[in-house]
């Protein structure tokens, strides 16, 4: 079936690289994690089933629906928890990291090298190119590793794939049956602070891309008319970042179905778009960017755009497996004492990522609070040891985000059609 015509996204999606029938993922998150890609770079498997793409959606949509239904089911508790959430500092904002910064094609990752890079690219780029070159991301301080982002290996596995295939051998989609199933993009979407743009942004940086992030805000600011100027300004520095991934971030607030200004303009804007990621300008669309969108209401978008995310990936609340991982790493270079991630992660059910970040936080800073200065030096201690003390004190501050019932209900059901 051609997928731009039939009415099941997934039908012919070419990525690939998941045994999904050896081992399925059991259903429920909180007993066994999910089967990693035993062999990765198998090329015998690539690009070999049309039902693949169909099978990787079922699979993940499995993996990540009993999250959302216990989110749905567990709302009582989460009123009661919200009202008691008066006095709840988390808003208080903890820096988020790792936000804006990249690395040079050459593979030096410093701050200094972007700059570099930019000016560079500045002396090639029109106008409405330069107003984007703020957007170009410095990838430098986000992790090395995959394994700092703690998300199921098939969901990096795949996304990989598709990221590397999808741009690197964009001739190869010029040709017979993958004419017209290209892979355009992907989806990522969840609930806030459950680590979707930290994930784009870590495939960005582990396949050597450039990442271009482009927010409602580019788009909509300009005069009347001018933001289909913009997306082409978009797509044509993307193209001269080759390869990149343009980033959408809240890709609902741009290419919502239901936004009630203007049908008429939105209709243009997005049609702009569209002809602009099917490769209208540019050799062939040959250095064309994957276009990555990620989104809460992935449901609230446009139909067209959805279609050409063949590939939807729900990132959910965190398992408890995956709270002590993500901990473990948050906490890597601090010292526990009475306390371990494991009794943290126990005790921090339906927090997010995000929230997880600023509980830790929280807990250095209660422990820095505590710091007295030598009485010889008048120094304060270099180091510090976090203690059950500190934990507690930043759980009485820092609480889960309180869920939103109504969301996790839409997402469960966007999630169940996908499937
Ligand atoms: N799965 C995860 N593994 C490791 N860290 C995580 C994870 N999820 C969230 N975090 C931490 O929380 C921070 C915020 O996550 P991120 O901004 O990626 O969430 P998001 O899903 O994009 O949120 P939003 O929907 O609000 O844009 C990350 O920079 C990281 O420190
Ligand atoms: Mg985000």
């Amino acid at each position: 079936m051609n997928r731009m015509n039939g009415k099941a996204y997934g039908d012919s999606n070419v990525y690939s690289g998941i045994r999904l029938t050896e081992a399925p993922p059991s259903p429920s998150l909180d007993t066994t994690p999910p089967p990693s890609d035993p062999s990765p770079s198998d090329s015998s498997d690539n690009i070999s089933s049309s039902r693949l793409g169909e099978e990787v959606r079922r699979v993940l949509n499995k993996f990540f629906v009993t999250r959302l239904a216990e989110t749905i089911l567990n709302d009582g508790e989460d009123n009661q928890r919200r009202s008691r959430q008066e006095g709840n500092q988390r808003e208080g904002g903890y820096q988020e990291t790792g936000s804006t910064k990249t690395e040079t094609k050459d593979g030096v990752a410093n701050s200094s090298s972007h700059a570099a890079m930019i000016d560079e690219l500045r002396r090639k780029c029109s106008d409405a190119e330069k107003d984007l070159l703020d957007r170009v991301v410095d990838l430098t301080n986000v992790p090395e590793r995959y394994s700092d982002v703690c998300v199921d290996e098939t969901v990096i596995k795949s996304l990989e794939r598709v990221t590397h295939i999808g741009v690197t051998r964009r001739e190869q989609f010029e040709l017979g049956i993958l004419q017209a199933n290209r892979i355009g993009g992907a989806m990522l979407y969840g609930p806030p602070g459950t680590g979707k743009t930290l994930l784009a942004q870590a495939v960005a940086k582990q396949c050597k891309f450039s990442m271009l992030a482009i927010t409602s805000g580019d788009i909509f600011q300009k005069a009347w008319g001018e933001d289909e100027k913009v997306i082409r300004a978009a797509f044509s520095l993307s193209r001269k970042l080759h390869p990149c991934i343009m980033f959408i971030d809240e890709a609902d607030g741009i290419f919502s179905a239901r936004r009630t200004d203007d049908k008429k303009h939105i209709r243009g804007m997005i049609s702009e778009f569209l002809s602009e990621w099917d490769g209208a300008s540019g050799p062939k669309g040959k250095k064309n960017p994957l276009v990555m969108l990620a989104s809460n209401r992935p449901f609230d978008i446009d139909q067209a755009i959805l279609r050409r995310t063949p590939m939807r990936i729900c990132l959910d609340i965190p398992t408890p497996q995956l709270r002590e991982r993500i901990l473990e790493v948050m906490l890597r270079d601090e010292t526990l004492e009475d306390i371990t991630v494991q009794e943290i992660a126990k005790l921090t059910r339906l927090y997010t990522g995000s929230d997880l970040r600023s509980l830790c936080v929280s807990a250095a800073i209660h422990c820095i609070e505590e710091q007295q200065p030598d009485a010889d030096t008048g120094c304060y201690p270099a180091s510090r040891k976090l203690y059950r003390r500190h934990f507690k004190a930043a759980l009485k501050e820092i609480r889960a985000t309180p869920p939103n019932r109504l969301l996790a209900r839409e997402l469960l059901e966007f999630r169940k059609r996908q499937g």
